[in-house]
């Protein structure tokens, strides 16, 4: 069967000779890659997933249980707007390109790899987690994010391949190469690198290092390089679901904190098989303050030129009235001479702060809905996000200490508090422990409640996954 037959698309694949004799001989790499890398312990089994098989609002999604070595990881690009123009920087009102301009190359390359680069990452994280999923629906929602994660690296390959000559085929190969973690050829951004080898830091990773995700795309969905734009586009739709799986997830761990938090006499929800909110708010305090380094320096020249060269954007540019932004400032409170002082900056050099404003306010939405949920059980126990300039280790506020309030303290003082702050490594081994599989359907794992509703009409005790052998070690 010809390779364009296993590749769901709609870029023409077939037509195109130079990328399909390139993608060739990228797939047995990425396979490989899959196999090393990707998910562990599961091949046989029929998963119930969605496989993206066009971009129509109407029928983008096929269900159906599947093998994950059987999955088809397609290529598509959202339908080209109909007149549409630049929107925003030096070049706004022009035609969008179809083709890199050379001047931009090195800097597009760079935007497109270091996106691509998150996907098989995130996968490489969680490749352990399915052995101690809580349920057979979790298990499958770690695997659909799994594979659609592998998906986007498609996306982004496709990108590097058709428009970036052999450069664009090293880059890619060379995706299949560093390893997240790794000392020696670890993945790009720090975050990437974490562990998440329990499926409280799974939620959080899908909450808040997914969001960041969305907010990178949606930059990219207005870029004159319509290739790319396009990409993100549909890559936006499919991340929904990644951050459904995260935010969803921390509710369902939060009401049996809750519940079992209002039945122990002392308020320990960890004494019933739970975990206690406070570990929670550790939790969250660690990725959330790690996700913002994601978004880069406050102050950036790079951010600058990508806007500039109307390479990437603020979050849903369209809203704005503006789109050149030279004339304006932005301001950032920072420590200069050992005092927290306003500095004003040119905008364009403030983007990726303007990014990460935006990005905050999301979070800010989700932590209000975890505390309703926290309130409806009658507790005055409430969820923050902390400050912008806690645990910072990229960017302005890097190597300084703050309290997660946004006060300056002492190293010293701040690691007489760490704990209270930040997980401890006894805190995760206790998280650890409460990871043991629950692989009958319609049950859950003592530390968190079941879903409302299942996935797509389905009820939470459907058959999500299948085992092959049911005396599979995982069944
Ligand atoms: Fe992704
Ligand atoms: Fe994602």
């Amino acid at each position: 069967m010809a390779l364009s037959d296993h590749i769901p698309n709609n870029v023409d694949l077939s037509a195109d000779r130079k990328l399909m004799k390139g993608l060739t001989r990228w797939q047995p790499a990425y396979l490989e890659w899959w196999r090393d890398m990707g998910p562990s312990g599961f091949d046989e089994d029929l998963i119930w997933l969605r496989t993206a098989v066009s971009v129509n609002a109407k029928g983008w999604a096929h269900y159906d249980h599947v093998r994950m070595k059987d999955y088809r990881w397609g290529i598509f690009l959202s339908a080209p707007a109909p007149e549409e123009k630049i929107l925003f920087g030096d070049h706004a009102g022009g035609s969008l390109w179809n083709e890199v301009p050379g001047e931009y190359r090195g800097m597009l390359r760079r935007l497109i790899v270091t996106q691509a680069d998150t996907e098989p990452a995130s996968v490489e994280q969680q490749r352990q987690l399915g052995s101690a999923a809580p349920s057979l629906y979790d298990l499958r929602n770690l695997l659909q994010v799994n594979v659609e994660e592998g998906r986007h690296l498609w996306a982004m390959v496709h990108l590097l391949h058709q428009y970036f000559g052999k450069d664009g085929r090293e880059e890619a190969e060379t995706l299949l190469l560093r390893r997240s973690g790794n000392p020696d050829r670890p993945r790009i951004l720090s975050t990437f690198n974490q562990r998440t080898d329990d499926w409280l830091s799974f939620f959080m990773f899908t909450t808040f290092t997914d969001r960041d995700g969305k907010y990178q795309l949606s930059s990219l969905t207005n870029s004159a390089f319509s290739p790319l734009a396009r990409a993100t586009r549909f890559m936006l739709t499919e991340e929904a679901f990644h951050l459904f799986v995260g935010e969803s997830g921390v509710d369902r761990v939060l009401r049996r904190s809750a519940a079992m938090t209002r039945k122990d006499p002392n308020g320990e929800a960890s004494r019933h098989g739970a975990i206690n909110l406070e570990t929670v708010q550790r939790y969250l305090n660690f990725w959330y303050s790690s996700c913002l380094d994601l978004f880069g320096a406050e102050i950036s020249g790079n951010a600058a030129d990508y806007f500039a060269s109307s390479l990437k954007s603020r979050h849903r540019e369209d809203r704005y009235s503006e789109h050149q932004l030279l004339d304006q400032e932005y301001s950032i409170e920072h420590m200069l001479e050992g005092s927290l002082q306003t500095q004003e900056v040119p905008m364009r050099c403030a983007m990726n702060e303007v990014l990460r404003d935006e990005y905050i306010r999301d979070c800010e939405r989700v932590v209000k809905r975890w505390n309703a949920t926290i309130a409806s059980f009658g507790l005055t126990f409430r969820l923050q996000l902390p400050h912008r300039r806690f645990n910072r280790v990229q960017g302005i506020h890097a190597g300084q200490c703050y309290s997660p309030e946004g006060a300056p303290m002492d190293p010293d003082t701040f690691d007489t508090r760490r704990h209270d702050w930040l997980p401890s490594s006894r805190e995760r081994a206790s998280i650890q422990e409460l990871m043991r599989p629950i692989y009958t359907p319609g049950e859950f794992a003592s530390w968190i409640a079941a879903p409302q509703k299942g996935i797509k009409g389905r009820a939470p005790d459907f058959e999500y996954v299948r085992f092959a052998d049911p005396h599979h070690p995982a069944a």
